[in-house]
């Protein structure tokens, strides 16, 4: 194995992506593309685990494959730099997996967190768990691991995954010898943007909550989440009256996306975000002129992300060649992590004749 520095990183196609996934993950996934500081950037459009919890809907999945292409091309994602690839058509993924599945117990796989809680929001209790579902966490070391993931930048809400991977690839590299990579989390250090609630100020942006703000929103159903759905500080009534920026969402929003800059553009009665709140906390702040300036600031943060969206809506062969392109490399790149695997673990009987050595001399000791 060579010494690379390689992401790897990935989305289920459920759904547009939102502001949560902007702040959380593809605003810092643009940046680390364009540092130069990598030698490949992978990104997986995980179908199949979207499958695990969504098999009675493959169409779902279907349509919103390029919902998530277009959001990625839309915030600068750039196919010449990262490799976009769908996870099913990778069938390395799949055979590592059935691989991996031997190297976990029921008994750890049940106290991964994330899938503990994955499985209360969805009534798999109750309902019964598919096989598939439980198992996911296996298939996403098969992603991390076949791709030679050193990096995964991922929400705070993927450390378990990262955790079950490592745990693997250990258990793996101790058993057959050191053949897969450990891979790292890497997370968003802004504590706002690791988990950016919902316009309403509950926990998680979500499409049946209806308190999302989408990459691919207008500016007037913006305005009307903001508006109409934020609400800021319950006690602070008249303007003279002191107020609160902590839990008040149009600050935490703001925390997450604005910058001195858009003082600058905005709002220059204040050089940065800290001298507004005191404003606020001092009293004499009113929440119209907060909210008015944090629409200006989500505007400047969506409108070109929205222009280069049209662009690409526009010419959407080309956006199946990308992808088409993108996993084209990727089945080669996990093939070879494959024969990697299959060498270690001596099941690859068929790259040469020569377990025909190993078998005839085997039966010569036997007769003598
Ligand atoms: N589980 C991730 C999520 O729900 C998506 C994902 C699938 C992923 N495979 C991955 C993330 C590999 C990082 C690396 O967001």
């Amino acid at each position: 194995m060579e010494n690379k520095n390689i992401i790897l990183t990935g989305d289920r196609p459920t759904g547009r992506l939102h502001l949560g996934h902007y702040v959380g993950s593809l605003k810092r996934r643009v940046e680390l593309q364009n540092s130069g500081k990598f030698d490949e950037i992978n990104i997986l459009i995980a179908d199949d685990q979207a499958l695990t919890d969504n098999a009675d809907n493959p169409g779902k999945i279907r349509d919103n494959i390029v919902n998530v292409v277009l959001d990625y091309l839309s915030v600068g994602i750039d196919p010449s730099k990262t490799t976009i690839c769908v996870q099913s058509a990778l069938p390395a993924l799949h055979a590592l997996t059935f691989y991996y599945l031997n190297m976990v117990t029921t008994a750890r796989l049940s106290r991964n967190p994330t899938v503990k809680a994955e499985i209360q929001m969805r009534g798999f209790a109750e309902e019964g768990l598919p096989a598939g579902f439980f198992t996911y966490p296996v298939s996403q070391a098969a992603d991390i691991t076949a791709f030679d993931a050193t990096v995964v930048p991922v929400g705070e809400d993927q450390l378990p995954m990262l955790e079950q991977a490592r745990e693997i690839v250990e258990k793996f590299n101790r058993i057959y010898g050191e053949t897969l990579v450990l891979p790292k989390a890497m997370i968003p250090e802004n504590e706002t943007q690791r988990r950016l609630p919902g316009v309403d100020g509950k926990a998680k942006m979500s499409k049946s909550l209806g308190n999302c703000i989408y990459l691919s929103d207008d500016a007037k159903t913006i305005k009307k989440q903001v508006n109409g759905k934020m609400y800021t500080d319950p006690t602070h009534i008249q303007i003279t009256d002191p107020g609160h920026t902590e839990g008040n969402v149009v600050f935490t929003y703001l925390d997450a996306l604005c910058t001195n800059d858009h003082f600058a553009e905005f709002l220059p009665d204040y050089s940065c975000l800290e001298e507004m709140k005191e404003h606020y906390r001092r009293g004499g702040l009113g929440d119209g002129t907060c909210k008015k300036f944090l629409i200006n600031v989500l505007e400047s943060t969506l409108s070109p992300i929205r222009a280069e969206r049209a662009k690409w809506e526009a010419d959407i062969d080309a956006v199946y060649d990308i992808i088409r392109e993108g996993t084209a490399a990727a089945v080669e790149k996990t093939n070879a992590t494959l024969a990697r695997v299959r060498k270690a673990m001596r099941i690859d009987y068929f790259v040469d004749r020569s377990i025909v050595g190993e078998w005839n001399d085997l039966l010569k000791k036997a007769k003598q």
